[in-house]
């Protein structure tokens, strides 16, 4: 391999820095029409009636679309795609009409002019561990069991020489994107072609046709460019079927973008988890019980499961162990994947208090860690593919400069400042789908290699280039990369951080294909070239003899500053063991975003679901606070090589989510040394802190 492994520079990169890169919204097509959504203002309850007449009175209004006149579509696998087919208000924010006009400002005022008028019922948005609907559902979202037990972990748990028994809560995330989620839709006879911002737009293609009723070739689902997505458009969302009615209604080209303070209650966010985590160890360190008890919640509309209880079946060696989701149904907007789903806020909390057990035990809390590595996959008895946590926290270890630390909170301070150090370990499962790819040679040399990957800003593009170019054993600059289009070969999302491995592997297939059909090859190619296909299977989990996960090992230094109760990361190191890296370049920018992301849940990001009107207070970014520039001064990362033959052609793990598993479990240690305190809820505002 030559262009695999090394720092190839994103293919679309220079279209991104000058702005000529064209995002689902700017499509500017002849005669386009902009909709602007109109949200419930009640929680829960029942539209009696909207009045359009104002808004249709406003020069420039074209149509207001609500469930009345709005086009009847086939029920969507996915509920929260039913926008404007019936009257139930499922939640705040849940769209009741639609305004199409010519122009953004003119779709604003109309929406702002119509009248909706609701029937209330009393809400409940509140998550509390006792609440009495709460329930264990039988699987999580179609992947795993609600819970799992093994031996008598109360038990044990109660018999345990050092036992932690804590409760961490992670609030409310939102994904937030940069690129608002967006759609253009256009018609051309009973053809529907749309722009949408999507993490998969075969997915969404299948969505639509099925709504519409239209066969898949009638439908064609573009996303050249995205700008982000972190799960949230890792599904369809409501834009692009508003969208596509609203063309249908109309006539016309028509461009829907969810406004950002639209975005906390429509496209999905990470539900609040209450993470009750019980560590019974003997003396020596050694686990004996581990439970992970998760209560979270869904909301009316679907059950959407933030399983984050799923690390404790991976991590650690216990014999008593339990994991347990459960979830209560309230009136609340329908939580979905955010990056790390799971992970993120289970390893926050596990990671958390394996901290609290390290500090019980008078241990190192890396000793601890590796004191309790298992053998195989404790929840499976599975053995692991490749397993290099500890190499991770060794090496972590090495280029913090843990050495020497002194264990002991608040010894290291300058005039209101404290400073403390911490550690957390990371996880993420290995995933790959199905998909296909095809490669084409053409006569001038070139090769022109197909899929239907979506670049949200990974750079997607770019390594499955370097794939197909080792594939083929050509240089790089003539492997011609398309991707972003449901006119390409079928694809699975960006998203689980499978992508890479699943497009690649397609790739590979389809052009280590092609290039059998081209060695000895006598005669020229004729003028459309030669073309060979893939379509690839991907393992799925339950097939797998392996157990099969990245890990890492997160490193932070906080300041914590006694007056103000500012919390501020000095350094974030992240050493991680994700089998083959195929692009430094790319894949260092993932494990940073990821990264800094963990940071911002640290931190600074944070929802609250206001118990009276049933919406989230921080709809927006000023409210809702992403980390910028200045919160992150120094962020490394770094990787080991991994070997691992039992993943893919590529040997690849998938880097997309690793980054934030465990970095706000760092940084909430690092903050208990520093301080000697333990906050047990995310953020760390100063309000908390102080
Ligand atoms: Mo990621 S939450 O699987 O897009």
């Amino acid at each position: 391999m030559t262009a695999v492994g090394t720092p190839a520079e994103r293919r679309e990169g220079r279209e991104k820095v000058t702005g000529t890169a064209r995002y689902a919204a700017e499509e500017h097509l002849p005669g386009r029409l902009f909709a602007r959504p109109v949200p419930a203002a009640t929680a829960r309850g029942r539209v009696t009636d909207v009045d359009v007449s104002a808004a249709l009175a406003l020069p420039g209004v074209v149509a207001v679309l609500t469930h009345e006149n709005a086009p009847r579509l086939a029920a969507p696998d996915d509920p929260t795609l039913a926008v404007l087919q019936d009257p139930e208000v499922p939640h705040r924010g849940w769209f009741t009409a639609l305004v199409v006009a010519d122009s953004l400002e003119t779709a604003r005022a109309g929406a702002a002019a119509v009248r909706v008028t609701c029937a209330e019922e009393e809400h409940d948005v509140t998550l509390a561990a006792d609440h009495p609907r709460a329930y264990v559902p039988e699987t999580i979202n179609g992947s795993f069991p609600g819970a799992r037990e093994q031996g008598d972990p109360d038990g044990a748990f109660t018999g345990a020489e050092v036992r932690v028994d804590v409760v961490y809560r992670v609030p409310p995330l939102h994904n937030h994107p940069m690129e608002p989620h967006a759609s253009t839709a256009h018609w051309d006879g009973e053809r529907l072609t749309v722009h949408t911002s999507s993490q998969g737009t075969t997915a969404v293609r299948a969505a639509l046709g099925r709504m519409f009723g239209l066969p898949k070739e009638r439908i064609t689902v573009v996303a050249e460019h995205v700008g982000g997505g972190f799960g949230s458009k890792g599904t369809p969302r409501p834009d692009v079927v508003l969208a596509s009615m609203a063309a249908w209604h109309t006539g016309r080209p028509v461009t829907v973008v969810v406004p950002r303070r639209m975005m906390p209650t429509t496209v999905g966010h990470r539900a609040a988890t209450l993470n009750r985590l019980r560590l019974g160890a003997d003396a020596g360190g050694r686990l004996t019980s581990l439970a992970h008890e998760v209560t979270t919640y869904s909301s009316r509309v679907k059950e959407f499961v933030e399983y984050a209880g799923i690390p404790a079946r991976v991590m650690y060696a216990a014999p008593h162990r339990s994991s347990v989701h459960r979830v209560v149904r309230l009136d609340v907007p329908t939580p979905s994947w955010m990056r790390a789903p799971g992970e993120a806020p289970g390893m926050y909390a596990l990671e958390s208090a394996m901290d609290e057990l390290a500090e019980a035990l008078g241990m190192d809390p890396i000793e601890v860690r590796i004191l309790n590595e298992p053998r195989t996959e404790p929840d499976s008895g599975k053995p692991f593919s490749s397993r290099h946590l500890v190499e991770c926290l060794r090496e972590g270890a090495r280029r913090f400069g843990w050495a020497g630390r002194d264990p002991r909170p608040r010894t290291r301070s300058a005039g209101p400042l404290l400073f403390g150090t911490g550690v957390a370990a990371a996880t993420y499962p290995v995933q790959v789908y199905p998909s296909s790819a095809a490669a084409r040679a053409l006569p001038d040399g070139s090769f022109l290699v197909e899929v239907n990957a979506a670049d949200i800003g990974t750079g997607a593009r770019t390594v499955l280039a370097q794939i197909g170019a080792d594939a083929l054993g050509v240089p790089l600059e003539r492997v011609v990369i398309r991707v972003g289009s449901s006119d390409l070969p079928a694809a699975p999302l960006a998203g689980g951080s499978s992508g890479t491995a699943s497009w690649g592997w397609a790739v590979h297939e389809a052009c280590a294909r092609l290039r059998g059909q081209l060695a000895g090859r006598q005669s020229p190619l004729p003028a459309e070239g030669l073309q060979a296909r893939a379509d690839t299977a991907g393992v799925a989990d339950a097939e797998s003899p392996f157990a099969r996960h990245a890990f890492g090992a997160h490193f932070a230094e906080v300041s914590v500053d006694t007056v103000t109760g500012e919390v501020r990361v000095r350094r974030l190191l992240g050493v991680y063991a994700a089998g083959r890296i195929l692009n430094p370049r790319t894949a260092r920018s993932q494990f940073v975003g990821g990264m800094t992301m963990g940071l911002g849940m640290a931190l600074t990001e944070g929802s609250t679901l206001d118990a009276a009107f049933g919406d989230f207070a921080e709809s927006d970014l000023a409210s809702y606070h992403v980390p910028a520039h200045a919160d992150v001064p120094d962020v490394e990362a770094h990787w080991i090589e991994e070997d691992d033959p039992h993943l893919n052609p590529l040997g690849g793990k998938g880097i997309g989510e690793i980054g934030i598993v465990g970095t706000a479990a760092a940084v909430g240690n690092a903050v208990h040394h520093a301080t000697g305190i333990r906050f047990r809820e995310l953020p760390l505002t100063p309000d908390r802190v102080l």
